[in-house]
Protein backbone atom coordinates (compact mmCIF):
# COMPACT_ATOMS: atom_id res chain seq x y z
CA UNK A 1 0.00 0.00 0.00
CA UNK A 2 1.34 3.52 -0.87
CA UNK A 3 0.20 6.30 1.82
CA UNK A 4 0.47 8.34 -1.24
CA UNK A 5 1.84 8.74 -4.96
CA UNK A 6 5.73 8.23 -4.00
CA UNK A 7 6.24 11.43 -5.71
CA UNK A 8 4.64 13.19 -2.98
CA UNK A 9 5.35 11.39 -0.06
CA UNK A 10 8.44 10.75 1.88
CA UNK A 11 7.10 7.90 3.36
CA UNK A 12 6.28 4.80 1.23
CA UNK A 13 4.64 1.42 3.11
CA UNK A 14 5.95 -1.65 1.28
CA UNK A 15 3.25 -3.75 -0.64
CA UNK A 16 5.00 -6.87 0.71
CA UNK A 17 1.26 -8.37 2.83
CA UNK A 18 2.75 -8.55 6.50
CA UNK A 19 5.71 -5.81 7.07
CA UNK A 20 9.12 -6.68 9.11
CA UNK A 21 11.37 -4.73 11.19
CA UNK A 22 13.22 -4.41 8.06
CA UNK A 23 10.65 -2.05 6.61
CA UNK A 24 10.05 0.47 9.73
CA UNK A 25 14.08 0.62 9.40
CA UNK A 26 14.07 2.14 5.92
CA UNK A 27 11.33 4.16 6.87
CA UNK A 28 13.02 6.08 9.62
CA UNK A 29 16.24 6.21 6.88
CA UNK A 30 13.41 8.34 4.44
CA UNK A 31 12.35 10.44 7.45
CA UNK A 32 12.79 14.17 6.61
CA UNK A 33 12.51 15.38 10.00
CA UNK A 34 13.50 12.47 11.89
CA UNK A 35 16.02 15.16 13.06
CA UNK A 36 13.18 16.89 15.96
CA UNK A 37 13.79 13.68 17.69
CA UNK A 38 16.71 14.64 19.22
CA UNK A 39 15.26 17.83 20.60
CA UNK A 40 12.95 16.13 23.11
CA UNK A 41 14.46 14.47 26.59
CA UNK A 42 12.76 11.44 26.60
CA UNK A 43 13.86 8.69 29.10
CA UNK A 44 15.67 5.59 27.52
CA UNK A 45 13.78 2.56 26.36
CA UNK A 46 10.86 4.64 26.54
CA UNK A 47 8.06 4.76 24.11
CA UNK A 48 5.69 7.51 24.00
CA UNK A 49 2.52 7.17 22.73
CA UNK A 50 0.89 9.77 24.54
CA UNK A 51 1.81 13.09 23.39
CA UNK A 52 -1.68 13.47 22.50
CA UNK A 53 -2.56 13.60 25.90
CA UNK A 54 0.62 15.15 27.34
CA UNK A 55 3.70 16.21 25.33
CA UNK A 56 6.93 14.86 26.38
CA UNK A 57 9.73 17.16 27.77
CA UNK A 58 11.77 19.34 24.77
CA UNK A 59 14.97 20.34 25.62
CA UNK A 60 14.23 24.17 24.78
CA UNK A 61 11.84 24.09 27.57
CA UNK A 62 13.91 22.06 30.20
CA UNK A 63 16.52 24.75 29.68
CA UNK A 64 14.00 27.32 29.84
CA UNK A 65 12.46 26.03 33.02
CA UNK A 66 15.82 26.98 34.85
CA UNK A 67 16.79 29.56 33.38
CA UNK A 68 13.19 31.02 34.15
CA UNK A 69 12.99 30.68 37.69
CA UNK A 70 16.57 30.82 38.62
CA UNK A 71 17.72 33.53 36.09
CA UNK A 72 15.03 35.48 35.68
CA UNK A 73 12.32 35.29 38.96
CA UNK A 74 15.54 34.36 41.16
CA UNK A 75 17.84 36.93 39.86
CA UNK A 76 16.23 39.51 37.86
CA UNK A 77 12.89 39.27 40.41
CA UNK A 78 9.83 42.19 39.15
CA UNK A 79 12.28 43.82 36.37
CA UNK A 80 12.03 40.52 34.45
CA UNK A 81 8.26 41.83 33.59
CA UNK A 82 9.72 44.71 31.40
CA UNK A 83 13.81 43.01 30.97
CA UNK A 84 12.78 39.62 29.86
CA UNK A 85 9.75 40.99 28.43
CA UNK A 86 7.19 38.79 30.51
CA UNK A 87 4.18 40.99 30.25
CA UNK A 88 4.35 40.23 26.20
CA UNK A 89 4.13 36.64 26.76
CA UNK A 90 0.76 35.91 26.07
CA UNK A 91 1.19 37.62 22.41
CA UNK A 92 5.00 36.25 21.25
CA UNK A 93 3.03 32.77 22.28
CA UNK A 94 0.02 33.66 20.51
CA UNK A 95 2.16 34.59 17.26
CA UNK A 96 4.17 31.33 17.78
CA UNK A 97 0.95 29.75 17.29
CA UNK A 98 -0.53 31.46 14.63
CA UNK A 99 1.59 29.78 11.67
CA UNK A 100 0.84 26.33 12.94
CA UNK A 101 -2.50 26.94 12.77
CA UNK A 102 -2.71 29.21 9.71
CA UNK A 103 -3.55 32.58 11.36
CA UNK A 104 -1.49 35.86 10.63
CA UNK A 105 -0.02 37.19 13.22
CA UNK A 106 -2.37 39.16 15.53
CA UNK A 107 -5.25 36.66 16.07
CA UNK A 108 -3.68 34.53 18.71
CA UNK A 109 -3.34 34.95 22.68
CA UNK A 110 -2.08 32.38 24.89
CA UNK A 111 -3.97 32.17 28.46
CA UNK A 112 -5.72 30.43 30.56
CA UNK A 113 -7.50 26.76 30.26
CA UNK A 114 -9.75 25.56 27.12
CA UNK A 115 -12.28 25.47 29.78
CA UNK A 116 -12.24 28.99 30.63
CA UNK A 117 -11.48 30.35 26.88
CA UNK A 118 -14.81 28.35 25.59
CA UNK A 119 -16.18 30.41 27.97
CA UNK A 120 -14.98 33.98 26.46
CA UNK A 121 -15.41 32.74 23.07
CA UNK A 122 -18.64 31.38 23.46
CA UNK A 123 -20.37 34.55 25.29
CA UNK A 124 -18.68 36.56 22.51
CA UNK A 125 -20.70 34.85 19.64
CA UNK A 126 -23.84 34.46 21.51
CA UNK A 127 -23.60 38.37 22.22
CA UNK A 128 -22.34 39.16 18.55
CA UNK A 129 -25.67 37.03 16.99
CA UNK A 130 -28.20 37.37 19.68
CA UNK A 131 -31.12 38.30 20.37
CA UNK A 132 -32.74 36.09 17.96
CA UNK A 133 -30.83 33.05 17.62
CA UNK A 134 -29.59 31.32 20.62
CA UNK A 135 -28.57 27.51 20.68
CA UNK A 136 -25.28 26.23 20.53
CA UNK A 137 -24.94 23.33 18.35
CA UNK A 138 -22.39 20.35 19.06
CA UNK A 139 -21.77 17.01 18.91
CA UNK A 140 -23.22 14.74 21.80
CA UNK A 141 -19.71 12.81 21.61
CA UNK A 142 -17.54 15.88 22.21
CA UNK A 143 -14.91 16.42 24.80
CA UNK A 144 -17.25 16.50 28.07
CA UNK A 145 -15.75 20.04 28.86
CA UNK A 146 -16.69 21.64 25.73
CA UNK A 147 -20.22 21.05 26.41
CA UNK A 148 -20.07 21.64 30.37
CA UNK A 149 -19.15 24.88 29.38
CA UNK A 150 -22.08 25.71 27.53
CA UNK A 151 -24.17 24.05 30.03
CA UNK A 152 -22.73 26.62 32.17
CA UNK A 153 -24.03 29.65 30.53
CA UNK A 154 -27.50 28.11 30.20
CA UNK A 155 -27.74 27.91 33.75
CA UNK A 156 -26.29 31.66 34.42
CA UNK A 157 -28.40 33.48 31.71
CA UNK A 158 -31.09 31.55 30.88
CA UNK A 159 -32.45 28.87 27.98
CA UNK A 160 -33.64 32.03 26.06
CA UNK A 161 -30.06 33.38 25.69
CA UNK A 162 -27.92 29.82 25.62
CA UNK A 163 -29.33 26.29 24.88
CA UNK A 164 -27.32 23.46 23.96
CA UNK A 165 -28.44 21.84 20.79
CA UNK A 166 -26.34 18.28 20.05
CA UNK A 167 -26.17 15.52 17.33
CA UNK A 168 -23.77 12.82 16.41
CA UNK A 169 -21.32 13.57 14.09
CA UNK A 170 -23.14 12.95 10.68
CA UNK A 171 -26.33 14.49 11.28
CA UNK A 172 -24.40 18.01 12.18
CA UNK A 173 -25.19 18.81 8.47
CA UNK A 174 -29.04 18.22 8.58
CA UNK A 175 -29.85 19.77 11.57
CA UNK A 176 -27.44 23.06 10.68
CA UNK A 177 -29.86 22.91 7.85
CA UNK A 178 -32.86 22.31 9.16
CA UNK A 179 -32.47 24.74 12.31
CA UNK A 180 -30.01 26.96 11.24
CA UNK A 181 -31.90 30.14 11.99
CA UNK A 182 -31.97 29.29 15.19
CA UNK A 183 -28.44 28.26 15.72
CA UNK A 184 -26.36 31.41 16.86
CA UNK A 185 -22.87 29.18 17.47
CA UNK A 186 -21.68 25.70 15.97
CA UNK A 187 -18.88 24.41 18.01
CA UNK A 188 -16.82 21.57 17.27
CA UNK A 189 -13.60 19.51 18.07
CA UNK A 190 -11.56 19.13 14.97
CA UNK A 191 -10.51 15.91 16.12
CA UNK A 192 -12.12 13.60 18.00
CA UNK A 193 -10.55 12.71 21.52
CA UNK A 194 -11.59 8.96 21.40
CA UNK A 195 -11.87 7.64 17.96
CA UNK A 196 -9.50 10.47 16.53
CA UNK A 197 -11.81 11.13 13.77
CA UNK A 198 -11.73 14.57 11.66
CA UNK A 199 -14.26 16.96 10.43
CA UNK A 200 -13.73 18.98 7.63
CA UNK A 201 -13.61 22.22 8.74
CA UNK A 202 -14.09 24.03 5.82
CA UNK A 203 -16.53 22.16 4.47
CA UNK A 204 -18.61 22.62 7.98
CA UNK A 205 -17.27 26.78 8.08
CA UNK A 206 -19.03 27.43 5.28
CA UNK A 207 -22.36 25.47 5.61
CA UNK A 208 -22.65 27.33 9.04
CA UNK A 209 -21.85 30.77 8.20
CA UNK A 210 -24.94 30.37 4.89
CA UNK A 211 -27.20 29.82 7.71
CA UNK A 212 -26.04 32.78 9.39
CA UNK A 213 -23.95 30.39 12.10
CA UNK A 214 -20.70 31.63 13.83
CA UNK A 215 -18.37 28.86 14.43
CA UNK A 216 -15.73 28.04 17.59
CA UNK A 217 -13.90 25.04 17.01
CA UNK A 218 -11.54 22.91 19.52
CA UNK A 219 -7.84 22.22 18.38
CA UNK A 220 -6.93 20.53 20.97
CA UNK A 221 -6.08 17.22 19.16
CA UNK A 222 -4.92 19.17 16.14
CA UNK A 223 -2.60 22.08 17.14
CA UNK A 224 0.90 21.26 16.10
CA UNK A 225 -0.26 17.27 15.31
CA UNK A 226 -2.84 18.46 12.05
CA UNK A 227 -2.70 20.31 9.26
CA UNK A 228 -4.78 23.38 9.96
CA UNK A 229 -5.86 26.94 7.95
CA UNK A 230 -7.90 28.82 10.28
CA UNK A 231 -7.97 31.94 8.13
CA UNK A 232 -8.27 29.97 4.92
CA UNK A 233 -11.56 28.09 6.17
CA UNK A 234 -12.65 31.98 7.29
CA UNK A 235 -13.37 30.19 10.72
CA UNK A 236 -14.67 32.58 13.28
CA UNK A 237 -12.82 31.00 16.80
CA UNK A 238 -10.90 28.34 17.97
CA UNK A 239 -9.44 27.39 20.82
CA UNK A 240 -6.31 24.65 21.86
CA UNK A 241 -4.28 23.47 24.53
CA UNK A 242 -0.35 24.09 24.71
CA UNK A 243 0.33 20.43 26.43
CA UNK A 244 -0.37 17.95 24.26
CA UNK A 245 1.28 17.85 20.44
CA UNK A 246 2.97 21.80 21.47
CA UNK A 247 4.84 20.21 24.36
CA UNK A 248 4.24 23.09 26.92
CA UNK A 249 4.41 20.87 29.71
CA UNK A 250 1.79 19.93 32.30
CA UNK A 251 -0.79 22.56 32.61
CA UNK A 252 0.79 24.79 30.30
CA UNK A 253 -1.37 27.71 28.81
CA UNK A 254 -4.32 27.27 26.03
CA UNK A 255 -4.71 29.43 23.45
CA UNK A 256 -7.26 31.39 21.80
CA UNK A 257 -8.27 32.61 17.67
CA UNK A 258 -10.28 35.29 17.18
CA UNK A 259 -10.45 36.51 13.29
CA UNK A 260 -9.38 39.49 12.48
CA UNK A 261 -13.18 40.83 10.89
CA UNK A 262 -14.24 40.04 14.86
CA UNK A 263 -11.90 41.43 17.12
CA UNK A 264 -12.29 45.44 17.36
CA UNK A 265 -16.10 44.63 17.80
CA UNK A 266 -16.68 41.76 19.88
CA UNK A 267 -16.99 42.22 23.81
CA UNK A 268 -16.12 39.20 26.12
CA UNK A 269 -17.48 38.99 29.88
CA UNK A 270 -13.89 38.32 31.70
CA UNK A 271 -12.90 41.72 31.46
CA UNK A 272 -9.69 41.68 33.54
CA UNK A 273 -6.71 44.31 34.24
CA UNK A 274 -4.95 42.66 31.63
CA UNK A 275 -7.34 42.91 28.69
CA UNK A 276 -7.77 46.40 29.66
CA UNK A 277 -6.48 48.80 26.59
CA UNK A 278 -3.74 50.26 29.51
CA UNK A 279 -3.50 48.36 32.25
CA UNK A 280 -0.91 50.31 34.05
CA UNK A 281 -3.21 53.35 34.72
CA UNK A 282 -5.44 51.58 36.81
CA UNK A 283 -7.99 53.66 35.85
CA UNK A 284 -11.71 53.06 36.94
CA UNK A 285 -13.94 51.62 34.35
CA UNK A 286 -13.03 49.04 32.01
CA UNK A 287 -11.89 49.83 28.16
CA UNK A 288 -10.97 46.51 26.10
CA UNK A 289 -8.21 46.49 24.57
CA UNK A 290 -8.94 46.78 20.76
CA UNK A 291 -6.75 43.84 19.80
CA UNK A 292 -6.83 40.17 20.52
CA UNK A 293 -5.31 41.00 23.98
CA UNK A 294 -8.81 41.71 24.92
CA UNK A 295 -9.15 38.02 25.62
CA UNK A 296 -6.93 38.07 28.58
CA UNK A 297 -8.11 38.23 32.26
CA UNK A 298 -5.51 38.15 35.02
CA UNK A 299 -1.90 37.98 35.21
CA UNK A 300 -0.44 35.29 32.83
CA UNK A 301 1.16 31.95 34.16
CA UNK A 302 4.70 33.08 33.44
CA UNK A 303 6.50 30.07 33.95
CA UNK A 304 4.19 27.93 32.39
CA UNK A 305 4.41 29.92 29.50
CA UNK A 306 8.01 30.85 29.60
CA UNK A 307 8.12 27.08 29.02
CA UNK A 308 5.44 26.41 26.44
CA UNK A 309 7.29 29.22 24.41
CA UNK A 310 10.45 27.40 24.28
CA UNK A 311 8.97 24.10 23.90
CA UNK A 312 7.20 25.82 20.72
CA UNK A 313 10.95 26.49 19.12
CA UNK A 314 10.89 22.76 18.09
CA UNK A 315 8.25 23.76 15.38
CA UNK A 316 11.22 25.98 13.88
CA UNK A 317 12.62 23.22 12.73
CA UNK A 318 9.85 21.40 11.00
CA UNK A 319 6.83 22.56 9.05
CA UNK A 320 3.03 21.80 9.32
CA UNK A 321 2.80 19.50 6.37
CA UNK A 322 5.84 17.29 7.19
CA UNK A 323 4.24 16.69 10.38
CA UNK A 324 1.03 15.89 9.09
CA UNK A 325 2.88 13.47 6.33
CA UNK A 326 4.59 11.44 8.67
CA UNK A 327 1.44 11.36 11.21
CA UNK A 328 -0.40 9.76 8.26
CA UNK A 329 2.91 7.38 7.49
CA UNK A 330 2.78 6.62 10.98
CA UNK A 331 -1.09 5.92 11.53
CA UNK A 332 -0.93 3.29 8.40
CA UNK A 333 1.88 1.94 9.42
CA UNK A 334 0.78 0.68 13.12
CA UNK A 335 -2.76 0.08 11.85
CA UNK A 336 -1.38 -2.17 9.37
CA UNK A 337 1.38 -3.81 12.18
CA UNK A 338 -1.97 -4.28 14.27
CA UNK A 339 -4.16 -5.87 11.44
CA UNK A 340 -1.54 -8.70 10.56
CA UNK A 341 -1.15 -9.76 13.78
CA UNK A 342 -3.26 -12.73 14.97
CA UNK A 343 -3.15 -12.47 18.77
CA UNK A 344 -4.76 -8.77 17.94
CA UNK A 345 -7.66 -9.78 16.67
CA UNK A 346 -9.31 -8.81 19.54
CA UNK A 347 -8.75 -5.26 19.04
CA UNK A 348 -11.26 -3.37 17.04
CA UNK A 349 -10.40 -0.29 15.62
CA UNK A 350 -12.41 2.55 16.67
CA UNK A 351 -10.82 4.99 14.38
CA UNK A 352 -11.91 5.70 10.78
CA UNK A 353 -10.54 2.82 8.78
CA UNK A 354 -8.94 5.90 6.27
CA UNK A 355 -5.73 7.97 7.62
CA UNK A 356 -7.37 10.89 5.66
CA UNK A 357 -10.82 10.92 8.16
CA UNK A 358 -8.66 10.95 11.16
CA UNK A 359 -6.11 12.72 13.24
CA UNK A 360 -2.87 11.59 14.96
CA UNK A 361 -4.24 8.78 16.85
CA UNK A 362 -5.61 5.43 16.91
CA UNK A 363 -8.35 4.07 19.32
CA UNK A 364 -9.01 0.27 19.79
CA UNK A 365 -11.80 -1.00 21.39
CA UNK A 366 -11.04 -3.80 23.88
CA UNK A 367 -12.67 -5.33 26.90
CA UNK A 368 -9.72 -5.02 28.85
CA UNK A 369 -8.49 -2.10 27.41
CA UNK A 370 -7.68 -0.08 30.47
CA UNK A 371 -5.81 -3.45 32.07
CA UNK A 372 -3.77 -3.46 28.83
CA UNK A 373 -2.30 -0.18 28.85
CA UNK A 374 -1.29 -0.61 32.35
CA UNK A 375 0.88 -3.36 30.97
CA UNK A 376 1.94 -2.16 28.32
CA UNK A 377 3.13 0.37 30.01
CA UNK A 378 5.07 -1.52 32.51
CA UNK A 379 7.03 -2.22 29.41
CA UNK A 380 8.08 0.90 28.69
CA UNK A 381 5.09 1.87 26.14
CA UNK A 382 3.28 4.64 27.46
CA UNK A 383 -0.15 5.29 26.09
CA UNK A 384 -3.68 5.58 27.85
CA UNK A 385 -7.41 4.58 28.30
CA UNK A 386 -10.31 6.22 27.94
CA UNK A 387 -13.68 5.17 29.52
CA UNK A 388 -15.39 2.68 29.01
CA UNK A 389 -13.07 0.23 26.73
CA UNK A 390 -10.87 2.18 24.66
CA UNK A 391 -6.73 1.83 24.80
CA UNK A 392 -5.32 5.29 22.98
CA UNK A 393 -1.97 5.66 20.91
CA UNK A 394 -0.99 8.76 19.81
CA UNK A 395 1.71 9.70 17.31
CA UNK A 396 3.28 12.84 17.73
CA UNK A 397 6.04 12.98 14.38
CA UNK A 398 8.18 15.29 16.28
CA UNK A 399 9.60 12.47 18.36
CA UNK A 400 8.82 9.21 17.41
CA UNK A 401 10.47 6.71 14.94
CA UNK A 402 9.06 4.05 13.11
CA UNK A 403 11.00 1.42 14.33
CA UNK A 404 9.46 2.26 17.71
CA UNK A 405 6.38 1.62 16.24
CA UNK A 406 7.29 -1.67 15.44
CA UNK A 407 8.54 -2.15 18.94
CA UNK A 408 5.48 -1.14 20.49
CA UNK A 409 3.39 -3.49 18.66
CA UNK A 410 5.59 -6.43 19.53
CA UNK A 411 5.68 -5.73 22.82
CA UNK A 412 1.55 -5.43 22.88
CA UNK A 413 1.47 -8.64 20.85
CA UNK A 414 3.48 -10.23 24.42
CA UNK A 415 1.18 -9.24 26.99
CA UNK A 416 -1.51 -9.94 24.50
CA UNK A 417 0.13 -13.67 24.09
CA UNK A 418 1.59 -14.30 28.43
CA UNK A 419 -2.23 -12.58 29.37
CA UNK A 420 0.05 -10.58 31.66
CA UNK A 421 -2.49 -7.94 31.44
CA UNK A 422 -5.08 -9.93 33.98
CA UNK A 423 -2.66 -9.72 36.58
CA UNK A 424 -4.19 -7.68 39.44
CA UNK A 425 -1.46 -4.63 39.22
CA UNK A 426 -2.53 -4.02 36.33
CA UNK A 427 -6.44 -4.16 36.57
CA UNK A 428 -6.51 -1.46 39.66
CA UNK A 429 -7.66 1.72 38.45
CA UNK A 430 -6.03 5.28 39.32
CA UNK A 431 -7.40 8.34 39.37
CA UNK A 432 -5.97 9.62 36.19
CA UNK A 433 -6.51 7.05 33.09
C1 LIG B 1 -10.94 18.28 22.97
C2 LIG B 1 -10.58 18.81 24.32
N1 LIG B 1 -11.09 19.99 24.72
C3 LIG B 1 -10.80 20.49 25.93
C4 LIG B 1 -9.97 19.82 26.82
C5 LIG B 1 -9.72 20.38 28.18
O1 LIG B 1 -8.92 21.48 28.16
P1 LIG B 1 -8.57 22.33 29.47
O2 LIG B 1 -8.26 21.34 30.55
O3 LIG B 1 -7.39 23.14 29.05
O4 LIG B 1 -9.71 23.16 29.82
C6 LIG B 1 -9.40 18.61 26.42
C7 LIG B 1 -8.48 17.90 27.31
O5 LIG B 1 -7.95 16.87 27.05
C8 LIG B 1 -9.72 18.09 25.15
O6 LIG B 1 -9.23 16.91 24.75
Amino acid sequence: MLIKDSTQSHYTLSNDPKLQEGHAIELDKEDPIAHAIALFDIPQGVVYLDGNSLGPLPISAKKMAIDVVERQWGQDLITSWNKHAWIDLPITVGNKIAPLIGAKHGQVICCDSISVNLFKVLASALQMNGPTRHKVLSQQDNFPTDLYMVEGLEQMFGSHKCSLLTCSADQIESVLEQQGHEISVLMLTHVNFRSGEIHDMQKLTQLAHKQGVLVIWDLAHSAGAVHVELDECQVDFAVGCGYKYLNGGPGAPAFIYAANKHITSLKQPLTGWMGHANPFTFEPGYKADAGIKKFLSGTPSVISMSVLNAALDVFEQVNMEQVREKSVAMTCFFQRLVAQTDVLCGLTLASPLSSENRGSQLAYKHPAAYALCQALISEGVVADFRAPDIIRFGFSPTFLSFHQLFVSVEKLSAIMLSEKYKQAEFNRKQAVT
